[in-house]
């Protein structure tokens, strides 16, 4: 049942269809050279080995619900809506553990009593999303699905640790689905998606949930943020991001010659190259803004969606090949031919 009153009717046969998208960042830049002032690196080591010039960072008043919920404005905008079914808000660095921070993001934009839920799967967290945000409204459970990807990781990450800090970015990336017909320009592909439990604690938080809890208030610093095995989890990227977005764009029925633009999750530009070169996609189909908004984790996709369409690298038609991948360890890949008449909102 539709909460929404305006709410898109689903037809009988239904696929869910990209009609809006939108993005916020903080105003505050990072730049290399003030990380260099307090961390043992160089903007040199930086932009060599991860390709990041500049990111943003929210200020302290500032939490994920604020960033979603102005990327949510703008994609609601975006789409020429007011109202949505459901609000599915992807999500490492949630305003507080419990509640999910959506059903607060809902009731800010005036969603009404639109069902709205966290989800949690890292790097990934976007694609999840989307995926049972399609599957909500395949199922004509939802008839328009706003979807969220926000993170405050400035909130989660040691300052003084070099091995996390210059690599991440706070931000917001939404986008619109609606049910639509099946064949449809912009509509959702099948998603091809996994995750390696095994290897969990490549990227953990320790402390701060519901394991450790005795030793909760005297954890040392290290332990309350994000610890990750920057290599390991880099040849794992490539590996699973790479045999993702193959079996996508099989299940499309494209040859990877095909695909016009791939949009990898902006973890690094070694990372990209080595995904790209790996499917044979020549590195101008592939857009990128990590060099100045860093790793946004679940943000880092519709980021870059919102990105490429409104600087015209993303064009009607458009053969888009998505993947991602990132704690859990989780990954995900899908595809979609670009709609037109999309206007992106930053
Ligand atoms: O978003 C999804 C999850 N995250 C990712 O996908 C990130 C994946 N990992 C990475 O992007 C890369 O592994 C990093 C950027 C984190 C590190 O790059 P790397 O090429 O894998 O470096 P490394 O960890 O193998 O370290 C190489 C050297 C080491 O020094 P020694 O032992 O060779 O002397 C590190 O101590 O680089 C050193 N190093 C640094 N040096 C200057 C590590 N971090 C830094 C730094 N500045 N910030």
């Amino acid at each position: 049942m539709y909460e929404s009153e305006d709410s898109a009717q689903a037809p009988a046969a239904t696929t869910a269809v990209l009609t809006g998208l939108g993005a916020w960042l903080p105003p505050r830049e990072v730049t290399n050279d003030e990380l260099c002032a307090h961390l043992d690196t160089s903007d040199a080591w930086i932009r060599e080995r991860i390709g990041i010039s500049v990111r943003r960072r929210a200020d302290p008043k500032t939490a994920t619900g604020d960033l979603a919920a102005e990327a949510g404005a703008r994609a609601l905008r975006s789409a020429g809506v007011t109202q949505a079914d459901a609000v599915v808000l992807a999500t490492t660095t949630p305003d507080h553990p419990c509640p999910a921070t959506a059903p607060d993001v809902a009731a800010r934009l005036g969603l009404g009593n639109a069902a709205a839920f966290d989800i949690a799967a890292g790097c990934s967290g976007f694609l999840y999303a989307t995926t049972v945000a399609a599957g909500l409204i395949r199922s004509g459970t939802a008839g328009r699905v706003l979807v969220i990807g926000a993170e405050t990781m400035s909130a989660v990450i040691d300052p003084e640790d070099r091995a996390t800090a210059p690599i991440f970015g706070d931000g917001a990336g939404a986008a619109v689905l609606e049910a639509g017909r099946p064949g449809q320009a912009g509509s959702l592909g099948e998603v091809v998606w996994g995750s390696d439990g095994g290897r969990a604690d490549a990227i953990v938080i320790p402390v701060g949930g519901s394991r450790n809890r005795d030793g909760r208030d005297a954890a040392p610093k290290s332990e309350r943020h994000v610890r990750m095995r920057g290599n390991e989890v880099l040849r794992h990227a490539v590996r699973r991001m790479t045999a993702a977005a193959t079996r996508a764009a099989a299940a499309a029925g494209w040859a990877l010659t095909d695909v016009d633009r791939l949009i990898v999750h902006q973890a690094n530009a070694r990372i990209s190259a080595a995904v790209s070169e790996a499917l044979g996609i020549p590195p101008e189909r592939v857009p990128s803004n990590i060099a100045t908004v860093g790793n946004t984790a679940a943000a880092s996709i519709p980021l870059l969606l919102t990105d490429a369409a409104a600087d015209g690298a993303l064009r009607p038609g458009d053969r888009v090949l998505l993947v991602a991948f990132g704690s859990g360890l989780a990954w995900a890949a899908t595809t979609l031919v670009w709609p037109a008449g999309l206007q992106a909102e930053r």
